[in-house]
């Protein structure tokens, strides 16, 4: 038996025990870097400003320690900052490196804080800034489809259901259903938005400290729309919004999910509706004349991932007791890469939609007579015959259904939302509106981290 161990802060451990605790912390931290100078930023100038008969920091003191977190997360942007196995997370290294270069000072700033509270709000803050850039590459992806639609005018397209030819579409009709699907997820996002925008700082361990922590004070700091109130709880709300983010990313990758599938079919050299930029597909290393889509066939199967990260986090919390547990952790592995994993497959999906091109030859020869069988039913409704009959004397007689103008039919629906009523203003100021709302709070989240970390 091996019975050396491994010196840390918090005790000497056997090197074993270590890696297996530490897990993927040296890693997925870093990208929690920024966000844990800015809360340890709020936490401290808090602190200094307690009204104590012996200041646990002074106010100069504070801003000392404020502008070498700054100096940390600038290292962090520049790619500088490495946490080390014996750091064990982003928050022993920072605070390492605090009481490297300020000495006791450094060996001050973790006074009423414990880890949990440090990772609970890093996460949460991380959370808002990625949810935010997700929500922006979710309406590029959006705009990009909008777009093509638009290009591709008015081209028939035959819509169907039960993947059977059913009634006369528009290949704008199908992108910009898609893109309307995919924009309002934004909603589900926003859920997990808000559930992050909660402040748990100051919560220490999950049970407060006999200290006169001002947390309203850090909510205000730090940007968070209001302050978890109850300490105990705010522990215990770790995990469900990572859960929570989760659930909005699978229910997102479904809806990518599905339109990849129908980009897989359109393209197939049997329908040949739509054709895929070459860049974008693969080649086979025996079949010289291969483009196949990969790129459409893998968001099918990281889809399936995403949700499997899903369920990992409902199942990591749906047992666990009260109060911090070290299980906990795994929820920042699982909502790192699903973030990850969505947020690649929004991009190249845009790129692969961007290059995209519809074959209007194709798309029209596509139209047999029985895909107008309901307009025609409906045409006898307009000559005063009740719909049940027209439809029973158009179902007998199919073979009379003759060759019709699809373009004529496309035009002749002019409803809202119809071939002929699609509102592409609508589409782009409802796209236009979000990112706004999107790029204020995230310049409001950086001007928030810019005043603590200068
Ligand atoms: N890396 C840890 C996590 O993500 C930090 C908190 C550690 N706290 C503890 N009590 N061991 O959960």
């Amino acid at each position: 038996m091996n019975m050396k161990t491994e010196k840390t802060i918090t005790g000497a451990v056997d090197p074993d025990v270590l890696t297996y605790t530490v897990g993927e912390d040296p890693i997925l931290d870093l990208e929690l870097a920024k966000w844990d100078c800015m809360g340890t930023a709020a936490h401290v100038t808090m602190l200094s400003e307690m009204r104590l008969p012996r200041p646990v920091v002074t106010r100069a003191e504070a801003a000392r320690v404020r502008k070498e977190l700054g100096r940390i997360a600038a290292l962090s942007a520049e790619g500088g900052f490495t946490i080390r196995e014996d750091d064990q997370d982003v928050h022993m290294a920072v605070e390492r490196m605090l009481t490297e270069k300020l000495g006791d000072l450094g060996k001050k700033i973790h006074t009423g804080r414990s880890r949990n509270d440090q990772v609970a709000v890093d996460v949460r803050l991380h959370m808002k800034d990625a949810i935010l850039r997700t929500e922006a590459e979710t309406l590029e992806l959006a705009e990009e489809l909008r777009r093509f639609g638009a290009k591709a005018g008015k081209i028939p397209l035959v819509g169907r259901t039960h993947l059977q030819p059913a009634m006369p579409s528009t290949v704008e009709m199908w992108a910009t259903g898609h893109a309307e699907m995919i924009a309002d997820q934004l909603e589900n996002l926003e859920a997990a938005y808000r559930l992050a925008d909660l402040n748990p700082l100051g919560s220490a361990a999950g049970y407060g400290v006999p200290l006169p922590l001002d947390r309203n004070r850090t909510t205000r700091l730090l940007g968070f729309s209001r302050t978890l109130h109850n300490c105990f709880g705010a522990s215990m709300a770790r995990g469900e919004c990572e859960a929570s983010l989760l659930s909005a990313l699978a229910q997102l990758m479904c809806v990518l999910s599905r339109l990849a599938e129908d980009m897989i079919i359109f393209s197939m050299p049997e329908f040949a509706y739509f054709r895929l930029p070459r860049e974008y597909c693969t080649g086979s290393s025996i079949m010289p004349q291969k483009y196949n889509p990969d790129v459409l066939e893998l968001v099918r199967g990281k889809t399936a991932q995403v949700i499997g990260w899903q369920t990992a986090a409902l199942t990591l919390l749906h047992a666990m007791p009260g109060g911090y547990n070290r299980d906990l952790q795994d929820a920042k592995l699982l909502y790192m890469k699903g973030l990850d994993t969505v947020r690649t497959t929004l991009r190249i999906l845009a790129k692969l939609v961007a290059g995209m091109k519809a074959d209007a030859d194709r798309c029209r020869s596509a139209f047999s007579p029985e895909v107008f069988a309901t307009d025609v039913a409906l045409r006898m409704v307009a000559g005063g015959t009740p719909w049940r009959d027209a439809y029973h004397e158009v179902r007998d007689h199919l073979e009379r259904l003759g060759t019709e103008d699809c373009d004529v039919a496309v035009a002749a629906k002019s409803h809202e939302g119809t071939t002929g009523g699609i509102d592409h203003a609508l589409y782009r100021a409802r796209f236009a509106a979000a990112k706004k709302s999107v790029k204020a709070r995230l310049n409001a989240l950086e001007a928030k981290c810019k005043a603590l970390l200068k």
